[in-house]
């Protein structure tokens, strides 16, 4: 079992999209663990991202984080964290497959709608940078197929 941090970032609720990104994780079968609704502070956007601190588009990007709040959910399941990235898709929409959340509905590098963690390493990380230990919560799901394995 894995979680992993998702964040629907500012593009994606000003143009409406939380519902549908939500959603293509919930049918994918991994389970929402947390989830809220919070503005992203300069101070959180550069520890976040600070792998990306010096390069040419890090201030550009701590900007859009912070534009406007997010909505950041842990989910989980086995293989979470591959599985949720290949849902998002490429880094640039352009490169993104069709049927990944970028590849059908993003179409720029700077406003790529969803942030996926991209390591075990950078998924306990970002997942305690953005939610207490009491925000993540277990349920089963009555469809979840791995409740079914022997
Ligand atoms: P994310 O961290 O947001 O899930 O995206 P990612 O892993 O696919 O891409 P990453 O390399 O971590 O880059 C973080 C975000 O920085 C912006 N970016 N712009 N102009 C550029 O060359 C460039 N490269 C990256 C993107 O918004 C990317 O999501
Ligand atoms: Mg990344």
């Amino acid at each position: 079992m894995e979680r992993t941090l998702i964040l629907a970032k500012p593009d994606a609720l000003q143009r409406g999209l939380v519902g549908e990104i939500v959603a293509r994780f919930e049918r994918r079968g991994l389970r929402i663990a947390g989830l809220k609704l919070m503005r992203v502070s300069t101070a959180l956007a550069q520890e976040h991202y600070k792998e990306h601190a010096g390069k040419p588009f890090f201030n550009g990007l701590v900007e859009y984080i912070t534009t406007c709040p997010i909505v950041a959910m842990v989910v989980e399941g086995p293989g979470a964290i591959e599985l949720a990235r290949t849902m998002i898709g490429a880094t640039n929409p352009a490169n993104a497959a069709p049927g990944s959340i970028r590849g059908d509905l993003g179409a720029s590098i700077g406003r790529n709608l969803v942030h996926g963690s991209d390591s075990t390493a950078s998924a306990a990380r970002e997942v305690s940078l953005f939610f207490k230990a009491d925000e993540l919560l277990g349920y089963e799901r009555a469809s979840d197929p791995w409740i079914f394995e022997s």
